[in-house]
Parts: structure tokens; sequence; C-alpha cells
């Protein structure tokens, strides 16, 4: 009888132990998921017209910077006026190739850092990606430093309906850590209430957890923004994507609690979160990375992802993009997602709302299923939603997932004919030089 007892606690200790494993087995999972992705670089040659009429979004990379930020892992390359009307040509080839038609439900102009290009050429690509689409909602990205009054009245009336500009953080210390100029209060204060006046919502990015920040501070800088009253603020865990170059200032469960304290903060000024990490006014959200992860899109531009189905390509570096359009071809990064990856994504995205959709839990693998009931048993999910218990996982979770996507360009051994990539890669550059 006491062999079957002690067996009996046995048995219920390691249950226990396996349930309080449950957050770091999903981490695992989806990491995992992503792991197995390896690109093919290869030569394209369908045609998209498939896409015709259905649900798709846009994204268009512009790749141009007057400064790297060393945080920022995204592809990028100094601004350069003659490379710059190159790729505005590129875009419009590659758009014309892909024959991409139909109706657009969204288009993210993201970067780099697109206000370097003036708002008549934003104007010229709109206008052209009209010639064979319909666009919805516009949203573009930008540098503080050059959104002119001037500049904003002429991207609405091309249609652009929102922005998004990164401030990161007031913390002189922090910003001259990570090579980024300040923007100061009174810019971003103005920035705003001219957007807004003209009917552009603005969204406006801050960052925790960088070298010298202080995490008092960051509350401040929240005080500073929910003042100033933008739509939307996202603030960011520092993001260890391969391709930074700064160290991070902040442990991720210090990033944690000063995201939740701001989180108090923005309650009180009107805030809903939308979100782990999205606090919105209204409902016209600035997010491409939630629209990224479930729908199907179109990317363009230099390095841009597009995700049709289970296809997942990217596009190559600048120069080699140029290059192969003009030779009206189009090579990028290949790769086919499974349907695991599939699952674990899309699950990941569900916890990153804080609010689960049924019919998409419905349509989850057991394996997912198991994993979500078993939140819900050890309360980090009640119903289809995440518990404040739970948002500490999803933190993770959603951290982990950013961290661990598979960016070709970032991570070589993802490619699987690298030397093949790289000798392709060698000639354009000679011959272009
Ligand atoms: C691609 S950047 C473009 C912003 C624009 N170029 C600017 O400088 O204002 C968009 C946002 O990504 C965020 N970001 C960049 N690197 C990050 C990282 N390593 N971790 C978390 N967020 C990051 C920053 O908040 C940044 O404003
Ligand atoms: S944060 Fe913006 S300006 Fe800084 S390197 Fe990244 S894209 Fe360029």
């Amino acid at each position: 009888m006491k062999i079957v007892c002690k067996l009996f606690i046995v048995v219920i200790l390691f249950l226990l132990k396996g349930i309080t494993m449950i957050p770091v087995i999903a981490k695992y999972m989806l990491s995992r998921s992503f792991s197995k992705i390896n690109f093919t670089f290869k030569p394209l040659d369908w045609q998209e017209s498939d896409f015709n009429g259905s649900k798709f979004g846009l994204y268009l990379h512009v790749p141009f910077c007057r400064m790297f930020c060393s945080f920022c892992p995204f592809y990028k390359v100094l601004y350069d006026e003659k490379l710059k009307k190159k790729y505005i040509e590129g875009v419009k080839r590659e758009v014309k190739l892909r024959d991409l038609k139909g109706n657009a439900n969204w288009l993210y102009i993201g970067g780099g850092t697109p206000n370097l290009l003036k708002a008549e050429e934003i104007r010229e690509i709109l206008v052209y990606l009209r010639e064979f689409m319909e666009l919805k909602d516009v949203g573009m990205e930008g540098n503080p430093f050059e959104f002119a009054p001037e500049y904003l009245e002429k991207i609405g009336d091309a249609g652009v309906t929102k922005i998004s500009m990164g401030v990161e953080t007031f913390q002189s210390d922090a910003l001259k850590a990570v090579k980024r100029a300040k923007a100061n209060e009174h810019l971003v204060d103005k920035i705003v209430d001219v957007a807004q006046k003209i009917g552009i919502s603005v969204n406006i990015d801050l960052m925790v957890g960088l070298p010298k920040q202080s995490l008092e501070g960051c509350l401040k800088d929240i005080e500073t923004i929910a003042n100033i009253g933008p739509d939307q603020v996202t603030i960011y865990p520092y993001l260890m994507i391969p391709g930074v170059m700064a160290d991070p200032g902040a442990d991720p469960l210090n990033m944690f609690k000063t995201i939740e304290s701001a989180w108090d903060v923005l309650k009180e000024n009107g805030y809903k979160r939308d979100s782990i990490w999205v606090f919105a006014k209204s409902n016209r959200i600035y997010d491409s990375a939630k629209d990224e992860l479930v729908c199907d899109y179109f990317g363009l531009g230099p390095a841009a992802f597009s995700t049709l189905g289970n296809i997942q390509t990217v596009n190559p570096p600048i120069e080699l993009y140029l290059h192969t359009l003009k030779n009206g071809k189009r090579l990028a990064f290949y790769t086919q997602l499974d349907e695991n990856a599939k699952a674990w994504r899309a699950f990941a995205h569900e916890l990153y709302k804080l609010q689960l959709d049924p019919e998409v839990c419905d349509k989850l693998p057991l394996s997912v299923k198991i994993v979500l009931q078993i939140l819900r048993a050890t309360g980090y999910v009640k119903g289809f939603n995440v518990t404040n218990k739970g948002r500490y996982l999803v933190h993770e979770i959603t951290k982990t997932a950013i961290e661990t996507l598979p960016f070709p360009l970032n991570k070589p051994n993802r490619i699987k004919n690298i030397s093949e990539y790289e000798e392709i890669l060698k000639k354009v550059k000679l011959q272009d030089a």
C-alpha cells in the first residue's frame, strides 16, 4: 500500500511539473516550427493574378535610412538619391511583372524610412499601384524628422490614411547608445496635431529595454506621449533579432513589467489594449505584424516577404533586386510552410491579440488544442481571453516568435543553396560596379 501511495504521489508530481512546463513547451514548439524553415534561392516564374479579387494585403519595403540605429535588424541601405530613383522604377517593374490585380485590403509602406521618399514619389507609387488594383487602407512608417506639415498634407492627399513613427524614447543617454537622433516632444506633438487635423491617424513606437535606458524613465516617456495623445501607441520590448548590434539594457521580465505599468497610464488616458504591445484610442489600428501573420500578402521591394497560402518568398537585396527586374525576371528566396508551422503561427497570433477567435481555435490541430486546454486549466487563458497571469506568457511567446522568424538575409544558414546565391550576388555587384 505504501508503495502504491508513493507511486501515486510521484505520478501527481510528474503531472504537475509537466503542467507548469507548458509555457516552456509552447515556446519551444513555436520556435521549433520556425527553425525548420529553410529557403531556396531561385527564379520565380509564376504570375500572381490567381489572387484577383480575393482577400490579400500589400507590403512595400522602402529600404533607405540616413543613419543606422544599432537596435534595428531590418533590411536597409544608406539613402542615396540616384539609388532611390532606380528603386522606384524597380518597384514599378515588379508590380507589372507579378501581374498584381484585384482588391488590396491594406497596404503598409514600411522600412527603412519610407518618408525619405518625397511626397510626390509616394503619390507616384500609389497612382501606379492603383492602375492595377484597388487600394483601401494605406499606412506608412517614417521618421519624425521627415514628417513636415506640408509633407503630411501631400501624402494625405495621395491616399495615406495612417502613419507610424519611431520615437523609441526621450532619454538622451539611451538614444546616444543606439546611435539615434532625438525627436523632442514639441516636434512629435506638432506632427500628431497636424496629422490628426488632416484625418491621418498616428501610431507612435516606443521601445523598452534599450541600453542605458532607465525603466522609470520609460514611464515618463509614456506619460509624455499620453499627453500628446496619438491615436495609438505601440510599446516594443527590445527584441534580439539577428542583426541587432546593441546589447539589451533590461531582462524580458522587467521589460514586461514596464509595459504593464505603461498600460495603467495609457488606460487612464482613454487607450484600449488591442494586443500585447498595442494600445489604441480608435479602431484604425496600425499593426502590420498582425495583418502579415494571418493574411496572404504580396511584399514589394528589396528584402520584402510575401505569403501566398503555404508559399513564402523573400525578395533579394537591392542590387540583385534591381538587376534581375531590369532583365524582366524575378529571383527570390522560396520556401513552403508546413501545416504544423502554420498552425503554431496562427495560435501565436490568437494569443498576441489577447482575445482568441473561437472559429480559428476550432480549426487548430489537436496538438495545439491540447496546449490551449492546458493553458485554460492552469489559468493562463479563461474561455477565449488571455488572463492577467497569461499576459507574461504571451509577451514571451510573441518575443520568441519574432526573434526566431527565419529572415534569410539575417540568417544565411537558412539558405539551402547559399554558395549559388553568393556567386550570383558577387557577379551582379561586379557587373554594376
Ligand atoms: C522598421 S522601424 C522604421 C521606423 C523609422 N525608420 C524610424 O526610424 O522612425 C519600425 C520600428 O521598429 C521598432 N524596432 C526596430 N528594431 C527593433 C528591435 N530590435 N526590437 C523592438 N523593436 C524594434 C522601432 O520601434 C521602430 O520604430
Ligand atoms: S529604426 Fe528606422 S532609422 Fe533606425 S535603422 Fe531602423 S529603419 Fe533606419
